[in-house]
């Protein structure tokens, strides 16, 4: 067993502590500053893990970490639990600095009073259930009836009280991660670490243990950095979402306006589905611009960085943001942001709707069309994008 599970905790919050999230002028539970580490193996080129990230989690906050794999989500929780040493920048914890390269601050895990639960339940084999959440609590001396008490009410609160008595072998994928969950939650630190708990937990198990973290959230008050690289699980988890490029913060902000409003055309294809062409601004007026695109003039809303007349960018839609009808009914008074004629290729019921594939010139375009539409597979329809559903964001490579 590593050192991994044996980080201990100060008791901090009463269950049933009402969840606050911090406003302007309360300390954040978690500061990272320009915080910075690299790997370099023998005979390997250097990789910068994390390269200069900065963010603040709130009290009772629940920030998701999601990038690919490799992106430096590990690294940095590691870097905050003190498992990983950082090459430079700082991290504070409750207003408390646990690392600090200026002034050669490097606290050890177990003096840092954060939880950490792990993608592989990392549970003890030799003990049961009950004693492998009661071991943070025994390793820091807590007196024998409070430690029936605690692990008693934690069992119930993940539900595995009936499996108290079994040992891990003994028990499910889900109720061992329920146990490492109760682990966790015991020592009822303010700041949970959590490394992408549910990913080796069939779909169902994993929608229902979603849920119940966030009522234990709700309930306990604890401060969440959560590592995934699930788009949906981050959407339904987060207050807000840090999404990871290879080292850095491309976006952090609410699962809503990282979707609606991506900061990069990275974000917009990491998050949801995308159409996308590349264009000339033609005009700027009142954070619209217009657009020279390959299906014709376009008029998007500028999303991330200000784009400039002359330069390219690149225009991007949701698939439901644009609406098909057959060319022959198409109505050309609907205001659209940008109109596309072409051949449907592929049409596909997936439940909820129709999707479509729409071959224009050279291009391919993934659309959607109600459930109960008769648009068919050969078929000539006019794709209309709705006023607000274009983005024009800066093209990375014209810098
Ligand atoms: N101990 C190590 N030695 C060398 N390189 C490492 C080490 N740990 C991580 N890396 C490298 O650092 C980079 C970031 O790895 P990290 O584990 O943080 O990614 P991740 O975002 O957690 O990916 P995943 O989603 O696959 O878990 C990767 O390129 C990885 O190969
Ligand atoms: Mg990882």
């Amino acid at each position: 067993m590593s050192a991994e599970s044996t980080i201990t905790t100060v008791p901090r919050l009463a269950p049933g502590t009402a969840t606050v999230l911090a406003g302007a002028g309360l300390e954040p539970v978690l500061r990272i500053d320009d915080l910075h580490k690299h790997f370099h193996l023998p005979g390997e080129k250097r990789v910068t893990a994390v390269d200069g990230i900065s963010l603040a989690v709130n009290r009772g906050e629940f920030l998701v970490l999601l990038g690919p794999s490799g992106c430096g989500k590990t690294t940095l929780l590691r870097c905050v639990a003190g498992l990983d040493h950082p090459d430079s920048g700082r991290v504070a914890i409750s207003g408390r600095p646990v690392y600090d390269s200026s002034a050669a601050l490097n606290l050890p895990p177990e003096r840092r009073h954060v939880s950490m639960i792990f993608q592989t339940y990392a549970l003890w084999p030799h003990m049961t259930a009950a004693q492998n959440i009661a071991y943070p609590l025994r390793t820091r001396g807590v007196k024998r009836a409070e430690i029936k008490e605690r692990v008693e009410r934690v069992l119930d609160l993940v539900d595995v009280s009936a499996q108290a008595n079994r040992y891990p072998n003994q028990m499910s994928g889900g109720q061992q991660q329920r146990v490492a969950l109760a682990r966790a939650l015991v020592s009822e630190s303010e700041l949970v670490l959590f490394d992408e708990p549910l990913s080796n937990i069939d779909a169902k198990v994993r929608e229902q243990l979603r849920e119940e973290m966030l009522e234990m959230q709700r309930t306990i008050g604890f401060t969440a950095l959560y590592v995934t690289h699930d788009q949906s699980e981050a959407m339904h988890l987060a207050h807000r979402i840090a999404v990871l490029d290879d080292g850095h913060i491309a976006q952090l902000d609410t699962g809503r306006a990282i979707y609606t409003r991506p900061a990069s055309r990275y974000v917009a294809r990491f998050i949801g589905r995308a159409n996308e062409a590349t264009g000339n601004v033609t005009a700027l007026e009142g954070g619209r611009a217009s657009v020279a695109t390959p299906f014709g003039l376009a008029t998007a809303v500028v999303s991330g960085d200000l784009v400039e007349t002359g330069e390219t960018c690149v225009v991007t839609w949701r698939p439901e943001n644009a609406r098909v009808d057959p060319v022959e009914r198409a109505d050309a008074a609907v205001p659209a942001s940008l109109v596309i004629e072409g051949d449907v290729t592929a049409r596909v019921f997936v439940g909820l709707n129709v999707e479509l594939l729409i071959t224009a010139g050279d291009r391919t375009i993934l659309a959607l069309a109600p459930a109960d539409s008769d648009i068919t597979e050969g078929q000539r329809v006019r794709l209309s994008v709705i006023p607000d559903g274009l983005l024009a964001i800066k093209n990375p490579t014209e810098a």
